[in-house]
């Protein structure tokens, strides 16, 4: 199948928990697994030439989990950085995050400014890890530095759209994704990229995170290039057919 272009894919890895314990093994267990599937993915996306990456992998929420669960997740992601990031320069991928970076430990500030900087000449995959990342958290920031900017009158009232709301988010000037995916058999946004998945495409599958492979990986694309993308106008198909029966005024579908 000829895979439809797609620009930003967005993934909610989900289900390294269920995974560890229909295992019988410690949570955490499943987040080591995680991070091994997360880095062939990225490897993955970066080979089949998609240009933006968003992964979910900490939330604004995750930090009420215990705490030696969430000191594990901070130390495979500091590892996760020290180690990856010359591979990362080897595949020409450039890092980035969104998210709340004050409240991460300051060594992983660090390390993750160390690798967006190292990083910041690639031009191949742009790798974007969302977190510390809530979405409202985002918009009510977004809002708050708006409305600063008409305070401080660099904007005035009228000019404010959705294109403008948009520069103040943190994922800006990252376009929208075009797909997201959630494994884990969930079927909900979870706080994530809330605005900007205004017109994504979702692909939701059972497979828990630690099982998802790159077959799977491709059977979301295949299902993304069979989607027929409206962005609340009409599609090419409807509209030659609307321009046929002439006369009818018909309009957009969503
Ligand atoms: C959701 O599973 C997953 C997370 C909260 C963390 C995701 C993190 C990784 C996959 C590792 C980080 C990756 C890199 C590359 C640094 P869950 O714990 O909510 O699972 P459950 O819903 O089954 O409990």
């Amino acid at each position: 199948m000829n895979l439809k272009p797609l620009e930003h894919l967005a993934i909610i890895m989900d289900g390294n928990g269920r995974w560890a314990s229909l295992k019988r093994k410690p949570r955490v267990y499943g987040h080591v697994k995680g991070t091994k599937v997360a880095k062939q993915i990225i490897t993955d996306c970066s080979r089949l030439g998609i240009k933006h990456l968003t992964l979910y992998a900490f939330s604004t929420e995750n930090w009420f989990r215990p705490q030696a669960e969430v000191s594990f997740l901070m130390n495979i992601l500091r590892r996760y950085l020290k180690r990856e990031t010359s591979n990362l320069i080897k595949e020409n991928i450039k890092f980035s995050i969104i998210g709340d970076m004050n409240r991460l430990p300051k060594d992983v500030v660090e390390t993750v400014k160390e690798s967006m900087l190292a990083t910041s000449h690639c031009t191949g995959l742009h790798l974007v890890f969302a977190i510390s990342y809530g979405s409202q958290q985002e918009i009510t920031q977004a809002a708050k530095n708006l409305g600063k900017a008409l305070l401080d009158g660099n904007l005035k009232l009228d000019e404010v759209t959705p294109e403008v709301f948009n520069r103040f988010l943190s994922s800006y000037p990252t376009p929208a994704p075009d797909l997201i995916i959630r494994t884990s058999g969930e079927k909900r946004l979870s706080n994530f990229l809330l605005w900007q998945a205004a017109y994504s495409e979702f692909y939701f599958t059972d497979k828990l995170w630690p099982d998802f492979t790159k077959d799977d990986l491709m059977q979301a694309l295949d299902s993304f290039s069979l989607r027929k993308r409206r962005f609340g106008g009409v599609s090419e198909n409807l509209e030659n057919s609307l321009e046929l029966n002439s006369g009818s005024n018909e309009v957009a579908t969503h």
